[in-house]
Parts: structure tokens; C-alpha cells; sequence
């Protein structure tokens, strides 16, 4: 039997959230944790793609910011990446920073949950420091920059659903059990914490009746706890897909909720099918991450959808030179310019992912003046 399903059957009926947490975390057969020799999860020989494994636009573009933060600071910078795989965003950066590396960066940690990945950070990027959680890194002694993308739509939700009732409307929530053979159905419970009605309340949610949706009560305080690290001098850049709360809860948009699992590039309906070999993934509420920022005394922050924040940080510029010098396009140029307008263009990619940008102090004062100053003189 699948180790999960076993597990479960072990445990008995779980929460959603814990299911979750088991079938992406479990230490031997998360879907994240498990041991992997092959291709990892993110990119093309992987399961799905993320703005760094799609185009090296993406690091190219964050190496370029920090770069400029550093020259405005006058003093180098401690990046930070949670959640950062096997390192492909990191790689980029170093390779785009080149000689320059000394100057604009005083350390990089990368926080990454999975061992084999760790591993493969090492080996890709030397200097690198990795720790399996932020808090177990050395404490800052410098401004930060603190890089996430797609961590926070991995970490564990509830599912909960609501139904007309004679008084009114009442509230349930998924759980998962055995099924009795070799795998795992749903079932409907009371909510298993009263966080749930606590965040609902909180975030003015009202569902409809059939209506379901994923609650992450845990992501404001994860968040604030990160923030809080970074020290008084720092800029967070959460890279993900999402929405504010009403448009994320709008029964009008997202009656079925955004939970979706991913395997060899193609949406998995049945989450709980095959636990270990698919992704588990369900938008964030972009407003968790506000009030966290609010909690932590930090900048609310500036919400922008990808293909915008590339633009205002002049990626353009880094595009191949023939594209700028309207010269002919070599196949590999034209592949590359074709993986850039993925996360350029304001569809699809470019459009789903946002990135919030917070900060606090120098550090994210230095931040708005280029992410609002006009490109400089080519
Ligand atoms: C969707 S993948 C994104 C990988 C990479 N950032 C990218 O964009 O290609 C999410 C990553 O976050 C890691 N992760 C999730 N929760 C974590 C936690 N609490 N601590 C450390 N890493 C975590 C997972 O192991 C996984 O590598």
C-alpha cells in the first residue's frame, strides 16, 4: 500500500490540512521530502513550472534589483530564499551577478525543507548556506532580502464547504480517511478547529451555500515570524499565486475553491489519488500576508502581477541583445524569448503570479525609489 494511504489508515480520519502536511511533508514520502535522484519537482522535466524554472529572466531581473539595493544601501545584502527548491533561482542570480557577487551580497541562505534538494543547492551554488527553516539561520547581521516563490501556496489549508440549512447556512469541513482498500475518499465533518470560524469571521467571508474554499489560518502568523527575522532593514518579495480575500472568496469567481494538484504538467483533479507522486497546491490570500507585515511593523507592501513587476524592474533590458538590436534571432534566442514572454506578457503566467513587494526601513525605502524611478539611460 501507498505509505500515505497507510499512514492514514494508521491515524485515522484527518483534516484535510494534516493530509496535506503528510502527503507533501511526510519525511520519507512527501511529495516534497521524499528522496529523489531524478528531476525534481519544478521545471520542465518535473511535474510544473515556477517563474524561475520557466525563464532566467526572473533571477536575472532579482540579481539586477539587488544589485541596485546594495549600491543605494552602500553595503552588501543578506539573501534569503524560503522555500527554494533545488536552487534554480539562487544558480541564476550568482551567474547573473558574476563579479559583482562580493559587492552586492554579504551571504545567501536558502531555507528549503527537502534534504536531497539542500544537497543539490550545495552542489549548484557554492557559498550557499541552506538550513531546513529561516529560524535555525544565522541571525541577520545586515539588511535582507528575503525571496519566496510558490511557499506559501504549499503550506497546508483547510477545505471547508457550507450548506443551506433551516437556520441559515451551516459550515462543514473536508476530512480524508481510508477508504477500506488502497486508497483514500473524502468525508464531511464539524470543523476540526475553531480558527476556522475564527479566520472566516476575521476576513469577513461569508460562503454560499455548496460553496467551498481553503483557509490557511497558520500563513499570517508563518509570515510575521519570517518578517520578524529579517530585523529593521529589509524587503520581502513573495512570488505566488493568489488573490486579496474577497476576490479569493467571491463565490461569483471560485465556487469550487483553488485547490488543484499537478503531475507531469497536467491538473490532477483527485488530490488524494496516488499521495507522494502529485503536487498539492491552493491559492494564498494575499491578505494574510498584509496583516502579517502589520503584525511584524512592517510595510503593508505593493501587490503587482508579475509581467507588471518585471516590467517596472526593466527586465526588458535583459533580454537578448539581437531582440533590442532588431537583428535576427538564433533558434536558442527565439526559445528564450519565447520562455520570457511567459512570465512577461500579461496572460497566463504573467498574470496569475503576483508578487507582493514589503519593507521596512532603509532597505525598503531605497526599494520604492526603484520601483518607481524610470528605467536609467541605455
Ligand atoms: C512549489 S515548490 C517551489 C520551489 C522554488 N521556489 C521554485 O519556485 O521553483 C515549494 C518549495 O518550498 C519548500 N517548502 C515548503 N514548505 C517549507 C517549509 N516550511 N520550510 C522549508 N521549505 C519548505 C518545498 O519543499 C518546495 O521545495
Amino acid at each position: 500500500m501507498n505509505a500515505i494511504v497507510a499512514e492514514v489508515a494508521r491515524r485515522g480520519r484527518l483534516s484535510f490540512a494534516e493530509f496535506m502536511e503528510l502527503a507533501l511533508y511526510h519525511p520519507s514520502a512527501g511529495y516534497y521530502t521524499r528522496r529523489r535522484s531524478g528531476p525534481g519537482p519544478a521545471g520542465r522535466a518535473g511535474d510544473f513550472l515556477t517563474a524561475p524554472t520557466t525563464s532566467p529572466i526572473f533571477s536575472r531581473t532579482l540579481a539586477e534589483i539587488l544589485a541596485q539595493l546594495a549600491a543605494a544601501l552602500g553595503e552588501p545584502i543578506i539573501m534569503v530564499e524560503l522555500g527554494a527548491g533545488e536552487g534554480i533561482l539562487l544558480e541564476g542570480v550568482l551567474v547573473q551577478l558574476g563579479d559583482r557577487r562580493g559587492d552586492v551580497l554579504r551571504r545567501v541562505v536558502a531555507v528549503e525543507a527537502a534534504e536531497w534538494a539542500r544537497s543539490r543547492i550545495v552542489r549548484r551554488c557554492r557559498g550557499v548556506e541552506t538550513e531546513a527553516r529561516l529560524s535555525d539561520a544565522r541571525w541577520p547581521d545586515g539588511p535582507v532580502v528575503l525571496f519566496a516563490s510558490e511557499y506559501y501556496d504549499a503550506l497546508a489549508v483547510h477545505r471547508i464547504t457550507a450548506r443551506a440549512d433551516s437556520g441559515g447556512v451551516a459550515l462543514a469541513e473536508y476530512y480524508v480517511e481510508h477508504d477500506g482498500g488502497t486508497g483514500l475518499r473524502w468525508t464531511l465533518g464539524e470543523p476540526s478547529t475553531p480558527k476556522i470560524l475564527e479566520y472566516l469571521a476575521e476576513h469577513g467571508v461569508a460562503l454560499v451555500d455548496g460553496q467551498v474554499a481553503e483557509i490557511r489560518p497558520q500563513a499570517r502568523s508563518v509570515h510575521a515570524g519570517h518578517l520578524r527575522w529579517c530585523g529593521l532593514d529589509a524587503v520581502a518579495l513573495v512570488l505566488d499565486y493568489g488573490y486579496p480575500g474577497r476576490r479569493l472568496y467571491d463565490a461569483r469567481a471560485r465556487r469550487g475553491g483553488s485547490l488543484v494538484g499537478y503531475r507531469a504538467h497536467a491538473l490532477v483533479d483527485n488530490v488524494l489519488g496516488d499521495p507522494g507522486e502529485v503536487d498539492i497546491t491552493a491559492h494564498v490570500n494575499f491578505d494574510d500576508l498584509e496583516n502579517a507585515a502589520a503584525d511584524a511593523n512592517w510595510e503593508r507592501g505593493i501587490i503587482r502581477a508579475l509581467g507588471s513587476f518585471l516590467t517596472v524592474h526593466n527586465a526588458l533590458s535583459l533580454l537578448p541583445g539581437a531582440v533590442a538590436r532588431g537583428e535576427p534571432l538564433t533558434p536558442e534566442e527565439w526559445a528564450q524569448l519565447a520562455a520570457a514572454k511567459r512570465l512577461l506578457l500579461p496572460t497566463g503566467m504573467g498574470a496569475d503570479l503576483k508578487v507582493l513587494a514589503q519593507g521596512r526601513g532603509r532597505a525598503w525605502q531605497a526599494y520604492l525609489q526603484l520601483a518607481t524611478a524610470p528605467p536609467a539611460e541605455a
